[in-house]
């Protein structure tokens, strides 16, 4: 739910624009969703990974803990410090200084009724390290063995969410829409507490049906979701992800429903990493992160060719998949 804009005014042209701008990506989905079309996808998808099962990385403990615990609970929480990642450091100094722009802009007003507000391009092509951080080895192979599959690395949003309370765009109820199962891993760049707009994600088989199972995606309100669930939503329903800044979250965004809590207590900064498998089954909904084709190339020309080939996972795509225009929030 971002666009190439980064920062996100919903005006009425705009609503008109992206309308039309989608239909051809909204027909894709329609036509892939045709019940012997999805029949043979998902002939193919469970092929791909049995075939890709002697291949999958393996994993230390701590690594292996953290699919295991995707697998159970589709979440997983840790830390920088716990990851020690090699660009943990620069990432994270890198990032605290564009939130801390961002906040003093918020605070002369210059965002007032913004949907989203995230880091530009260029703030992220300034600081090569937060998009980097993203293709460390251990990351990806964490993602492959969740997967079952190869992975692509679709980038990075930097985010800012202002605390108003608003429950609107990605801080509705909503899966994601790249793949049939995909990763996101959130750094919390602040302390995020209750009131901070945490990370919230549905735990498994507590949604169950059409909404959890197809490929149509409504997006429910917080009423429309306790209605669902006959009641308030509770700690058994959900898992609620506080943490201190350097928290790390590992959640399948594309199977469980999930949201941004609305943040009411002070504004959040955050960096969401996007991966899903490298044939995703939605290409024209990937490519989120804002940054053009030719920034990627830029930030990725010194990359091993294992990193290079999950940045260029639309090499992969059939033909028509790549005419397809992406789809814009
Ligand atoms: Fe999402």
């Amino acid at each position: 739910m971002v666009d190439e804009d980064c920062t996100v005014r919903n005006t009425i042209p705009r609503k008109i624009y992206r309308r039309l701008r989608n239909l051809p990506s909204e027909l894709a989905l329609w036509v892939i969703n045709l019940p012997a079309i999805e029949a043979r996808l998902r002939t193919s998808y469970k092929q791909a990974r049995i075939g890709h099962l002697a291949r999958l990385p393996k994993l230390s403990d701590q690594d292996a803990e953290i699919v295991e615990g995707l697998n159970r609970d589709g979440v997983y929480v840790t830390t920088l410090a716990s990851l020690g990642l090699p660009l943990n450091s620069e990432m994270f100094a890198s990032a605290r200084l564009i939130a801390k722009t961002y906040e003093q802009r918020v605070r002369q007003n210059a965002y007032h009724g913004w949907e989203t507000i995230m880091a530009t391009p260029d703030e992220i092509t300034s600081n090569p390290s937060i998009f980097l951080w993203g293709l460390n080895q251990r990351l990806l192979n964490i993602v492959e063995a969740y997967l079952g599959l190869p992975v692509a690395y679709d980038g990075l949003n930097l985010f800012y969410t202002v605390a108003d309370g608003r429950q609107i765009g990605t801080r509705k109820w909503h899966r994601d829409r790249e793949d049939r199962r995909m990763i996101k891993i959130a750094v919390y760049c602040n302390d995020v507490d209750e009131g901070g707009g945490p990370l919230e994600v549905v735990r498994p088989n507590v949604i169950t049906g059409d909404l959890a199972d197809k490929f149509t995606y409504p997006i429910l309100s917080q009423e429309s979701l306790e209605a669902r669930l006959g009641g308030p939503v509770t700690d058994r329903d959900i898992v609620t992800c506080t943490g201190p800044a350097g928290t790390v979250i590992f959640s399948d965004t594309a199977s469980l429903y999930h949201r941004g809590k609305p943040a009411i207590s002070r504004d959040r900064c955050a960096i969401y990493y996007n991966y899903f498998s490298r044939r995703p089954r939605h290409p024209f909904f990937c490519e989120r992160s804002g940054l053009s084709r030719a920034q990627i190339a830029e930030l990725s020309h010194a990359l091993a060719p294992e990193q290079r080939s999950c940045v260029s996972w639309r090499d992969n795509l059939p033909r028509v998949a790549r005419l397809i225009p992406r789809n814009v929030a």
